[in-house]
């Protein structure tokens, strides 16, 4: 029987243990869910982080790698971070020989990056099963550069009852059946997902979370009827610290206090990103999750202009609720990520 976590704490050892335990299948059981969907769904996703040669993308949550093998495509490297030792060995397995896509063990929430050290951040229907996803985008918010994107693809709420009540039909009775007849221990797995879909967030909610984050024009627009949304926000490109650099010094005394000297966040003292590799010099426990690295130990919050953006209104790009011109008009809920 398949490990099945707990949708209300979504405990990080049983969500891991669940994808090593499907993972040797995840992706033929997507294949066969999705009908097609997902491949069109990873395109707009790809487009949006708009991928180049010698860009060093982070893709967050990377599973078995489709995601990352889809960027690395148009030449940038990838680090495929994940937290599921099963969910890597089968990526690494099926891109053995692929040099742009290196696969890391990551927890998103207390990632073993440095500040500043990716051009981009993405992730693909993986933050909606993250124990503590506003952390993830905290994360994420301090290893990308400013200036440069996050893009996330996750399961959504269709805005439409006419596809809403299917679709949820759909996700409760058919797809653990269909995705238990494939694996037959896979049902119980298929049913946290499920599960896990229903309680995320609207669009509208994990817009304000990315803002609430520090990200800058944050926008979101709907596949497939909402079945699936694609959310961005960029880095913004003043980092609070900077901003209290250039502030007039009016009292001498307070210069003392100068907290805001936190070399890790002054890009003038950091080797580009892109000559550095996943695993920092500096940070040599690379490999190991939160406990070696905790993120508590640098707060996302205190390197960006988290309260700046905050504040910035909702409005600096309205949400966009096209649906995407690339994905059929299925209200399948097939996905079984
Ligand atoms: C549904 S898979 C998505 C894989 C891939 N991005 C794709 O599009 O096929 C979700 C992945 O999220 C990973 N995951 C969940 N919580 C995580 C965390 N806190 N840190 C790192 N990875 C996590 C799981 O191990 C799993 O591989």
């Amino acid at each position: 029987m398949v490990t099945r976590p707990d949708t209300a704490t979504k405990l990080a050892t049983d969500v891991s243990t669940m994808f090593d335990e499907v993972s040797p299948r995840y992706d033929l059981i997507n294949d066969v869910l999705t009908v097609g969907n997902d491949r069109l769904w990873r395109i707009a996703t790809t487009k949006a982080i708009a991928p180049r040669k010698g860009m060093r993308v982070l893709d967050l949550a990377a599973g078995t790698g489709t995601s990352s093998a889809a960027i690395a495509k148009h030449g940038a490297h990838v680090v495929a971070a994940d937290f599921s030792e099963g969910m890597l060995a089968e990526g690494r397995k099926r891109h053995v020989g692929n040099e742009l896509i290196e696969f890391v063990f990551a927890d998103a929430t207390a990632l073993p990056f440095e500040d500043d050290s990716f051009d981009a951040a993405t992730i693909s229907y993986g933050l909606r099963n993250v124990h503590e996803p506003r952390k993830a985008l905290a994360e994420m918010l301090r290893v990308v550069k400013p200036g440069g994107r996050v893009v996330i693809a996750e399961f959504s709420t269709p805005p439409s009852q006419l596809v809403r009540v299917p679709y949820g039909l759909y996700g409760r009775h058919v797809l653990p059946r269909v995705a238990g007849f494939i694996n037959g221990e896979a049902a119980e797995a298929y049913r946290y997902l499920n599960e896990s879909i229903e309680d995320w967030p609207t669009q509208e909610k994990l817009a304000s979370w990315l803002r609430e984050a520090g990200f800058e024009r944050v926008a979101y627009r709907n596949l497939t009827f909402g079945i699936v949304a694609l959310h961005r926000g960029f880095v913004p490109r003043k980092k609070a610290v900077e901003a209290a650099a250039e502030a007039p010094i009016e009292n001498p005394k307070p210069a003392k206090k100068a907290p805001a000297k936190k070399p890790a966040a002054s890009a003038a003292t950091k080797p580009a990103a892109t000559a550095k590799p996943a695993q920092s010099a500096k940070k040599p426990a690379a490999k190991k999750p939160a406990t070696v690295k905790p993120a508590t130990a640098k707060p996302a919050a205190t390197k960006k202009a988290s309260s700046a953006a905050a504040a910035k209104p909702a409005g600096a790009k309205p949400a966009a609720t096209k649906p995407a011109g690339a994905t059929p008009a299925k209200a399948t809920k097939a996905e079984p990520k």
